[in-house]
């Protein structure tokens, strides 16, 4: 068997289709692997196919979810089998060049705020803040202290807050000196301390452009769309994933990042006496911008750039993956099947049988998927 770097001999059969593998529920569950997923990795390398891995996981470096991937499986030569393949919920964002990136402040919220916070300087965002700097710097903003020494322990101090907007900035009188600018909101995956993330997001919804500690004058404006809500300059929120549940060892399905969004929603609706619904973006499963981005990434392959005419996503969360792949026609014409696992949030019951989305086909597990894409193709 090949184990090293050797470019494997590609079986001409499959020089035009590829494979997106989802993560959670189809190639592990938790800390367990799916049986037989490390074989049929090491297999589709060996032949050549190309294949990446579309999770709508985040808040960790690539490298990290491709090690974590590796250890799961018990995958012995992950340079090989796992390099350079894994498209987070926020990867696409490392390829956005904007103004944000170099002259913006952004506020990050993660599961691990600190290492969220590297890996969005190493994405090209200058100045990230997380919430913990902000209750660092102000205990004020967030009154309840008790994951202090843990959740919110590493910090770093804000960026100097008299920004050039905030002298140029018609109502700078009514802005305190030192506020801080926040000009984009990036929630990464699933926080751990909703509450104090709500807040702190909800602070800069509300504010005069931005500025922390301040409020817009728009806000409840009945003479306005939507009362005014979100429409003075305020931080545009990005949610990296809409994933309401994931699935782990557990079996019932787990709350993941689509769940604080809910919650977050149900503050704003109070906030705002549903007279505004909360404007945000999202990326990952199951945005047509997430599917483009693997799909460029797959025709770029492993070398060259060679043409693709189908390309096979596995998945287990028919709103994601399966929904994401049904929707998305890319440029060239290649088209996108989507499989559906039984291992993972998928689980039919007898009010609901069907998936919401349906897939080209259900099939027990990732091994099956493959068996039944490779004997699709003739
Ligand atoms: O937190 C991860 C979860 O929302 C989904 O991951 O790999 O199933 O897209 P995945
Ligand atoms: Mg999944």
């Amino acid at each position: 068997a090949v184990t090293n770097g050797a470019e494997p001999a590609i079986n001409p059969a499959f020089a035009d289709i590829a494979f997106a593998f989802d993560i959670d529920g189809v190639l592990y569950k938790g800390q367990e692997g799916i049986p037989g997923a490390r074989e049929m990795l090491q297999k589709i390398r060996q032949q050549g196919l190309r294949y990446v891995f579309l999770t709508n996981g985040g808040g960790a470096h690539e490298n990290a979810k491709a090690a974590s991937l590796a250890k799961r499986l018990g995958i012995e030569n992950p340079e090989y089998v796992l390099k350079d393949r894994v498209i987070l919920s926020h990867t696409p964002m490392r390829g956005w060049d904007d103004d944000i990136k170099k002259n913006g402040t952004v506020l990050i919220t993660a599961s691990q705020p600190e290492t969220a916070r590297q890996l969005a300087r190493q994405y090209g965002f200058q100045r990230a803040v997380t919430p913990a700097d902000l209750i660092a710097a102000n205990p004020h903003i967030y009154p309840f202290a008790h994951l202090r020494d843990s959740l919110h322990k590493e910090t770093s101090p804000l960026p100097d807050g008299k920004s050039a907007a905030a002298i140029t900035d018609p109502y700078s009188r009514s802005i305190p000196p030192d506020a801080l600018k926040v000009d984009q909101i990036l929630v990464w995956n699933d926080p751990r301390d909703w509450a104090l993330d709500i807040q702190v997001i909800h602070d800069l919804l509300v504010s005069h452009r931005g500025y922390l500690g301040t409020l817009s004058s728009h806000n409840g404006d009945a003479s306005l769309a939507d009362a005014g809500w979100q429409q003075d300059g305020q931080p545009a929120l990005w949610i990296s994933n809409l994933d309401l549940v994931w699935r782990t060892e557990h079996p019932v399905n787990r709350f993941g990042t689509g769940a604080f969004l809910e919650a977050l929603k149900g503050v704003w609706a109070g906030v705002t006496g549903g007279a505004a619904p909360l404007r945000y973006r999202a990326l990952g499963k199951p945005s047509r911008h997430t599917y483009e981005y693997a799909h460029e990434r797959l025709l770029r392959g492993d070398g060259g750039r060679k043409p693709l005419r189908r390309v096979y996503m596995v998945g287990d969360n028919p709103e994601s993956d399966i929904r994401g792949a049904n929707e998305f026609a890319p440029r060239d014409g290649a088209s996108w099947e989507s499989i559906l696992v039984r291992t993972g949030v998928f689980q039919p019951t007898e009010t609901e049988p069907e998936p919401r989305y349906k897939p080209t086909v259900v099939v027990d597990d990732v091994v099956d998927a493959v068996v039944w894409a490779l004997r699709n193709e003739g």
